[in-house]
């Protein structure tokens, strides 16, 4: 037989046979024949079934996530619950982890219980963008890094920004995503300032709710973190951060209570450090007492990686899974349970949590599946997200947006910014194009701003000078219409920056350029706040943070007036490092740095402490209250139009209202962040005063609009520690609204009872 006839004639036998079986079907002995090809076929399609099955009474999606967790729960053996409570490894972590080829290539991951259709949990860092893509031969876009998102004050933009990791992680196979971080800027010097969302609780809280829902809404369970008080690197591991309740509750963890009330986030993720002499990932007080009794979450905590400490405290403090493999969650749990120290009530709990999770977030009932994104939409949400994050500090005699009929020649300079534009590292980072990136380098997305400012108007001469040698940048300057300097700041999980200056003498760069050219505009790409001896001498500056795969294209539509910028600034930038909470940073007794996520013994102790004294003064309330100037305060960013504000009025009540106008009196179309900020009466203790709303208007030349705000009962309110409990004093509120922390026009006093 030749190959084509065998081909053929398989082919017909197969139709024929199954024609026959349709047409015979009446007599009896063909219908045995059927039986028994159907038996054969069902066998060999039957693990799929198990696998995939509605067969499963949890399948059913009209049940609540609770009742389908209890009813898998009932199911699993020991082994199976142990199982869920732990990984099984990430690429890199330094152990022998036998099971790692079967996970995605991510962070972590937890396996399937295929007989009862639970799906395995891949995890992915997801802070700006998926990580990892280039290691796995994936591609992930680069938003503005967090704190850029931060500073568009937008729970909308918060939302795309959320759908689009969520959708990307999915496409990559994913289905959680570790990227809700929102820890408050206590300290602008800790390296991952640039992955959290500012300094203050409503504004950080509310942002990261809104970006972990949307991104829940893929189907990815969310995961918001490091709970709690890790606000500084050096030492991450070993350090014992001592706070008050009170500062604590009105603080950081209010930051975290605001977005997993918005989000409902499936996991928290507990920190490497210790909060008043616990481990963040054995502390009964911040893991049961808050997050689990008082504010009633439901999902699961995982520890952060290498975080775990202990099986049985750990276990009994509200610790449910551990990260990223099974120190002490995987065999030294089962013994735990077998012993009676650990009870099944409380391992069920866990795993309830876990299972529960799954079903919520839809990881059951919506299995992933690998597939190619749309690269060009998400370029563009990048660009138009970072155009919003993007804040003008300065605007001296109008320099910016640049007058295409008066500039007609450029200089860019700055190191890379002919090629690329910095991005944050850590387990954050987002691999550019190209190969995987190594952990704590210096990556330069390719996204050019001189390309960049060169396309916006090519009837416009654009040259470049690196910097390298200041006196040549400042030649170039002299030659030219408006020089703009690309200054960076690099910053990393793992370490914090020694100081907020630019490095490489960037500062004596600028002084250079503007020194020889006053027209001068100064584009910031940092992490955090820096402080600038040369602000005086600049005409403009723009903080454009890590501005992601289309960083220089968002720079290039502000300079251009294509986009009006409309930032303000989620953090203060103090004019020194004298005038932060503690001038110098507490380091660990081995210097700085981060000893590595090494899994610790057993007793472990934290072996130096940070007090935070400054208590509830974080960011603006420590500035406000210690009359210290800034150089730009929180809520600060310019536009190229301009607001006015009037006709407050505050209707008290539970909730009261607060009423007022805002007006564009510019010529531009324009958004306002309109902040409401509130002064509690004078016995509660306070700093001088706190956001409590805000909103934002967009308005063309002109117009003017009344904005109506509610305010929450808790942004009046103090947490009283003895009674547990937040509380409303009978008193004198001050309302306070205006375009900045430290630019409130309108004010109006009312007595609540
Ligand atoms: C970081 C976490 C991250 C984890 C997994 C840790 O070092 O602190 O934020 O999710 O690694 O990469």
């Amino acid at each position: 037989m030749d190959g084509g006839k065998l081909k053929g004639s398989t082919v017909v036998t197969h139709v024929g046979h199954w024609r026959n079986i349709s047409v015979l079907s009446h007599r009896w002995w063909s219908s045995a024949a059927m039986l028994g090809v159907l038996t054969i076929i069902f066998a060999m399609a039957a693990p799929a079934i198990a696998q995939s099955s509605e067969q499963h009474p949890w399948m059913n999606k009209s049940l609540s996530s609770d009742e389908r967790a209890d009813m898998v729960l009932k199911e699993m053996t020991l082994a199976e619950k142990i199982g869920l409570l732990h990984g099984e490894g990430m690429p890199g972590w330094s152990r022998v982890m036998p099971k790692l080829y079967l996970g995605n290539g991510g962070a972590g991951f937890v396996l399937a219980v295929p007989r009862l259709g639970i799906p395995q949990i891949e995890m992915s860092d997801a802070a700006y963008g998926v990580r990892m893509s280039a290691q796995n031969g994936r591609y992930s876009t680069a938003l503005p890094a967090n704190i850029a998102a931060a500073a568009s004050w937008d729970p909308e933009a918060a939302c795309d920004y959320g759908a689009l990791i969520g959708g990307e992680l999915r496409a990559q196979g994913y289905n959680m995503s570790l990227g809700g971080g929102v820890n408050l800027t206590r300290e602008p010097r800790n390296g991952r300032t640039f992955e959290y969302q500012g300094e203050d609780p409503l504004l950080a809280g509310t942002l990261a709710g809104n970006r972990i829902k949307c991104e829940q809404a893929q189907h990815v369970i969310g995961d918001i973190k490091h709970y709690a008080m890790n606000d500084q690197e050096d030492g991450r591991d070993e350090v014992d951060v001592i706070i008050s309740r009170r500062a604590m509750r009105e603080s950081d963890l209010l930051a975290f209570q605001i977005g997993i009330g918005i989000a409902n986030p499936g996991a928290v993720m507990c920190s490497y450090n210790a909060v008043n002499g616990d481990y963040a990932c054995q502390n009964k007080y911040t893991l049961t007492d808050v997050l689990k009794k008082d504010w009633q979450f439901k999902g699961f905590v995982l520890s952060d990686w290498g975080g775990t400490h202990s099986t049985v405290k750990a276990s009994a403090a509200g610790l449910d899974m551990e990260q990223p493999l099974d120190d002490f969650f995987g065999q030294k749990l089962k013994q735990a349970v077998e012993a009676g120290k650990v009870s099944m009530a409380e391992l069920d709990d866990h795993a309830h949590r876990i299972l529960r999770s799954e079903f919520e977030d839809g990881l059951v009932d919506y299995p992933t599946q690998k597939s190619v994104i749309d690269v060009e939409a998400n370029l563009a949400i990048a660009r138009r997200i970072a155009g919003q994050s993007i804040v003008l500090l300065k605007n001296k005699d109008g320099i910016l947006p640049l007058d295409r009929k008066t500039v007609r020649s450029i200089a860019v300079i700055g190191p890379h910014a002919d090629t690329g534009m910095i991005s944050g590292g850590g387990s954050a980072q987002v691999d550019p194009p190209g190969p995987a990136s190594p952990w704590q380098a210096h990556v330069w997305f390719p996204t050019s701003p001189l390309k960049a400012v060169s396309a916006a108007d090519p009837a416009i001469k654009v040259q470049f000078d690196s910097g390298a040698d200041p006196s040549s940048a400042a030649a170039l300057a002299r030659q030219v219409d408006v020089a703009i300097v690309f200054a960076y700041q690099w910053m990393s999980e793992g370490k914090d920056l020694p100081n907020l200056s630019l490095p490489e003498n960037q500062d004596a760069l600028i002084e250079q350029v503007a020194a020889a050219n006053p027209r001068t505009i100064v584009v910031l790409e940092t992490g955090t706040a820096v402080t600038m001896p040369w602000i005086d001498k600049v005409s403009g500056v723009l903080e454009a943070w890590y501005a992601g795969s289309k960083g220089a294209d968002a720079v290039a539509d502000v300079l251009s007036g294509d986009v009006n910028p409309s930032a303000k600034l989620p953090l203060t930038f103090p004019r020194s490092e004298a005038d932060l909470p503690h001038p110098d940073l507490v380091k660990p007794p081995g210097g700085g740095g981060d000893a590595g996520a090494v899994v610790k013994p057993e007793d472990a102790k934290p072996t130096f402490s940070v007090h935070y004294d400054e208590g509830l003064k974080v960011g603006y309330k420590w500035y406000d209250a210690e009359n210290k100037p800034v150089l730009f305060p929180f809520g600060y960013g310019l536009s190229y139009t301009t607001y006015q504000y009037s006709d407050l009025k505050v209707e008290p009540g539970k909730e009261p209202t607060v009423r007022f106008v805002v007006k564009n009196t510019g010529s531009r179309a324009g958004a306002e962040i309109a902040e409401v900020y509130v002064a509690l009466p004078a016995d509660a203790g306070e700093p001088p005063k706190r956001l409590a709303g805000w909103s934002k208007v967009h308005l063309n030349p002109g117009e003017s609009r009344e904005i109506s705000l509610p305010v929450n009962a808790r942004e009046l309110s103090i947490y009283d520690e003895g009674a547990d409990a937040w509380k409303q004093l009978p008193g004198r509120y001050t309302f306070m609204v205006g375009g900045s922390s430290k630019d409130l026009p309108l004010q109006q006093a009312i007595n609540l009872p």
